[in-house]
């Protein structure tokens, strides 16, 4: 098979062989079955979607001997002439090529002469859009009193250069970008009228880079079997194509929900070794965030979502993997960075520094998530360590920024014991003092690990468990077990009922900690910070004034050190 082939042997012949321009073809029949036809037409849409297939689709059924009709016959002199592109009747001219008043000029001096055959002299004008002013306003004329027996058939990728005195006379028609999957269904079937096989997935690639153009898809596809394979695989569309293969964004975005940089640096490192270009990677990749987006948002309707049904699926599992909100982000982030990826000359350094950075951004739980957590776990009810999909509540994504540990725990995850527990507070104590009488309130929850650090608060433990949601608290625990770990640690604080203290060691301890709180304020409070700068000194003690207790007692007492 040649170049172009498909494209010109598919040309669609009825009205029902026209896909995706359902719109067109209804109103034009509805037209055709009721004696109503205009006498000039405009179809505008971008290119290959069929504006020049159903023009021709509309004289034949107009001009067939059983017609006017819907359903032209292709068997008599009319309809097979208008097939075979040789109807006297079906004058097509192209509008860019003959733009002058003087094209239009000889033209109108053919439109009194009836029709050879048909019953209607049919002239298409493609690209009408090109013609000069005064080839319009000579148009003009003739449009506005054509005589009965002609019609005009205007087709233009560019509408809005048309001008409105040739607009209102005509009768406007905007063909759509043809939905992917119809597409996708459509070469199908070529293919397998032709005898030949095609990988799942392969054609999905096809469709996606044409774009909605039903000519694009086919030239695509006729590029691929000039090469003469077997079958149409993923592999050789995507080298054609210079895209890489829609798994390789799902394990990206899998790595970026996972947190997981190093599988995103991985990745970027693979789609380069194999020679894609990284603009192109890009901004496939946003596609692919935004769909994900799209498929956390609309779920099971589909209408949204332009893709075959298998990327659908897997676009809603994954997407139901993690919270709206994450995927809100992950697309606001990264189309951020999108344009200054594709704007510069060293994309890939840029592309991996955003990956990189968004894997660290971790799962991003909204407060309604949050909220409806804490309350599942008050009134006793299991709850899951991870967010779930979608927004439970329903309610506004006010987001906190909190990142939480994966669903699934890893297999090699080493379980904490009593001992792990003890060193870590040991150590934490050491690297963070200020921080460390926030930890000691915590208990480790059964499933923590090395991996994983679940701690639960006593609800009743108010300041504790205050701070320990902090943003600022939790960050610098994440850092704290990353870095002593080596490797990626969460953290995930979880305020429930532990109710295993009495009321009144409850309240001694609350009073120790409440000290010890405004104690570790005022050690890091920014004016003794300053004032550590300016005199070279550290903090030794740090005494509460006794009124301390209501009053501001933000401004401690400092004794200065050596
Ligand atoms: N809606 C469609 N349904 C089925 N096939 C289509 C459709 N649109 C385009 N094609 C395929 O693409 C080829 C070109 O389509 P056509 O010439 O009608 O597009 P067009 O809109 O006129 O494009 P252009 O603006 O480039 O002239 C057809 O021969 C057919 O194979
Ligand atoms: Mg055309
Ligand atoms: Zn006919």
């Amino acid at each position: 098979m040649s170049y172009l082939v498909l494209a010109r042997k598919c040309r669609p012949q009825r009205f029902d062989e026209v896909i995706g321009q359902d719109h067109v073809t209804r109103t034009l029949a509805n037209a055709i079955k009721m004696d109503r036809v205009a006498h000039s037409f405009l179809f505008s849409g971008v290119r290959g979607v069929g504006k020049t297939s159903m023009a021709r689709i509309l004289a034949k059924s107009l001009n067939c001997s059983q017609g006017p009709t819907v359903d032209p016959c292709g068997e008599c002199a009319s309809c097979r002439a208008v097939t075979a592109g040789t109807a006297m009747d079906v004058i097509e001219i192209d509008g860019a090529s003959n733009n002058s008043v003087d094209d239009i000029r000889d033209l109108r001096e053919t439109v009194p002469y009836r029709p050879a055959l048909g019953r209607f002299k049919i002239y298409v004008i493609d690209e009408v859009h090109m013609l000069s002013t005064s080839a319009f306003n000579a148009l003009l004329k003739t449009l506005e009193e054509p005589p009965p027996h002609v019609k005009f058939i205007f087709a233009t990728t560019e509408p809005h250069k048309i001008p409105a005195t040739i607009l209102s006379r005509c009768q406007h028609y905007d063909f759509r970008r043809i939905p992917t999957e119809a597409i996708v269904e459509r070469m199908g079937q070529i293919l397998e009228d032709e005898g030949i096989r095609a990988q799942d997935g392969a054609l999905a690639i096809i469709g996606r880079e044409a774009e909605g153009s039903m000519r694009d898809a086919l030239s695509i596809l006729d590029q691929v079997l000039a090469a003469g394979a077997e079958e149409i695989t993923v592999q050789a569309v995507g080298d054609l194509l210079g895209v890489v293969s829609r798994q390789v964004h799902f394990d990206l975005s899998a790595a970026l929900i996972e947190g997981d940089p190093m599988r995103c640096l991985e990745i970027i490192r693979d789609v380069n070794r194999q020679g894609f270009a990284m603009s192109v990677f890009s901004r496939d990749l946003l596609e692919h965030l935004r769909n994900l987006m799209a498929a956390g948002i609309c779920g099971d309707d589909r209408s949204l979502l332009d893709m075959p049904d298998t990327e659908i699926d897997d676009l809603v599992r994954q997407a139901r993997s993690v919270s709206r909100g994450t995927l809100h982000r992950l697309f606001k982030h990264f189309s951020e960075a999108y344009e200054e990826i594709a704007r510069s000359s060293h994309p890939r350094i840029l592309l991996e520094a955003t990956l990189a950075r968004l894997a660290d951004l971790g799962e991003l739980v909204s407060a309604a998530e949050l909220l409806s957590r804490i309350e599942d776990l008050a009134a006793g009810r299991p709850v899951p360590p991870g967010p779930r999909g979608g927004n439970r509540s329903g309610g506004k994504q006010e987001t906190v920024s909190s990142p939480v540990q994966k669903t699934t725990q890893a297999s090699n995850a080493a379980p904490m014991n009593e001992a792990d527990w003890k060193d870590l507070l040991t150590d934490f104590g050491r690297d963070m003092p200020a921080k460390s009488s926030i930890i000691e309130r915590g208990v480790p929850a059964k499933g923590s690990s090395n991996e994983l650090l679940m701690l639960q608060f006593d609800r009743e433990d108010v300041f504790a468990a205050k701070r320990a949601r902090e943003t600022d608290f939790i960050r610098a625990l994440t850092d704290f077990l990353t870095r002593r770990a080596g490797h990626p640690v969460r953290v995930d604080i979880q305020v429930c009922d532990l109710g295993s203290r009495s009321t009144l060691a409850k309240e001694r301890l609350e009073k120790q900690e409440a000290l010890r709180l405004r104690q570790d304020e005022a050690r890091e409070h920014p004016v003794v910070r300053e004032a550590q700068i300016a005199f070279g000194g550290s903090v030794s003690r740090v005494r509460l004034s006794d009124n301390g207790k209501g009053g501001t007692g933000k401004t401690p007492d400092m004794e200065q050190g050596e």
